[in-house]
């Protein structure tokens, strides 16, 4: 790391369980002190009692005051955050109608506006924490449409708000990244369909995408994918389109991220 990450915060949301947790074990072990935020607090507790350095924070992202009040503490306790991992998401489910719409919307709260509170709540402690880092865990689902429309819709939205955000606080020295994992194996996408068809061999671990995290602040990078092959479909999806939808019905079929 050419950024000293060594007596700094981080803030991690989404850390009681696979990526989340993945990346908050990762940077509190790189000699951060990392706020550890979700909504389950035993878990958070036990990540906290293996790693001293990490502070277990249960807070809803779709709360705005328990994000803002979190932002208080620590700028009381700290005055200053040098990385904001916006990692909290949930799958969705299909959408096939009126029935399916108020979970669209939830998919929709937690994931985008859960980005944008977080994102809201803790600019100006990362201005004074700069050169600081925002890294957004987006999604491959975020550049290719596919699987669950509105978790699609979602992704795609914090890679768009990833994309200009990180060209306007550039001038804040505040790198703004979209972190884009293809099929991980997490609680929340158990991946079992894809582990079952052609894509087995592409499902990846949670540590993969820490590793990631880590690469994004030691090379202040703007965009990664992660593993880097799914770059391919993206570049694909563009210059020989009928090709890549022949592809994506394949990955349609097995990618559903429920059960
Ligand atoms: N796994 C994949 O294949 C994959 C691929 C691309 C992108 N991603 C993205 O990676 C991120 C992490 O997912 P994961 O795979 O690690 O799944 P996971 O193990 O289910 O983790 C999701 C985390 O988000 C937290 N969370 C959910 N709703 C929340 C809320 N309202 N407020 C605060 N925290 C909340 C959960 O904690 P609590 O339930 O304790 O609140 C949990 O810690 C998500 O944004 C997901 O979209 C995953």
């Amino acid at each position: 790391m050419t950024f000293d990450p060594r007596g700094k915060v981080a803030v991690v949301t989404g850390a009681s369980s696979g990526i989340g947790e993945a990346t908050t074990r990762r940077l509190a072990t790189a000699g951060m002190t990392v706020y550890a935020v979700a909504r389950r607090t035993d878990r958070l507790e036990q990540l906290a009692r293996r790693h001293p350095t990490v502070v277990p924070c249960t807070v809803d992202v779709t709360d705005r005051d328990a994000v803002d009040a979190l932002a208080r503490r620590v700028r009381d306790e700290h005055g200053f955050c040098s990385v904001l991992v916006n990692n909290a998401g949930i799958g969705g489910g299909a959408f096939d109608g009126r029935g399916d719409l108020d979970d669209a919307l939830r998919t929709l709260d937690v994931n985008v506006n859960g980005v944008l509170r977080c994102t809201a709540a803790f600019a100006d402690l990362l201005e004074a924490g700069a050169p600081a880092f925002v890294v957004n865990v987006a999604s491959v689902a975020g550049k290719l449409g596919i699987g669950p429309a509105a978790y699609a819709a979602s992704k795609f939205a914090v890679v768009g708000f990833s994309e200009a955000l990180a060209l306007s606080w550039r001038s804040r020295r505040i790198t703004v990244c979209q972190l884009n994992p293809g099929f991980i194996e997490t609680e929340g996408f158990p991946q079992t369909q894809a582990k079952r068809g052609p894509m087995a061999r592409l499902v990846g671990r949670p540590e993969l995408v820490a590793d990631a995290v880590v690469d994004v602040i030691a090379h202040a990078r703007t965009e990664r994918t992660v593993p880097a092959f799914y770059r391919a479909f993206v570049t694909l999806r563009h210059l020989a389109p009928p090709l890549y939808t022949a592809i994506a019905r394949r990955m349609e079929r097995a990618g559903g991220t429920r059960d």
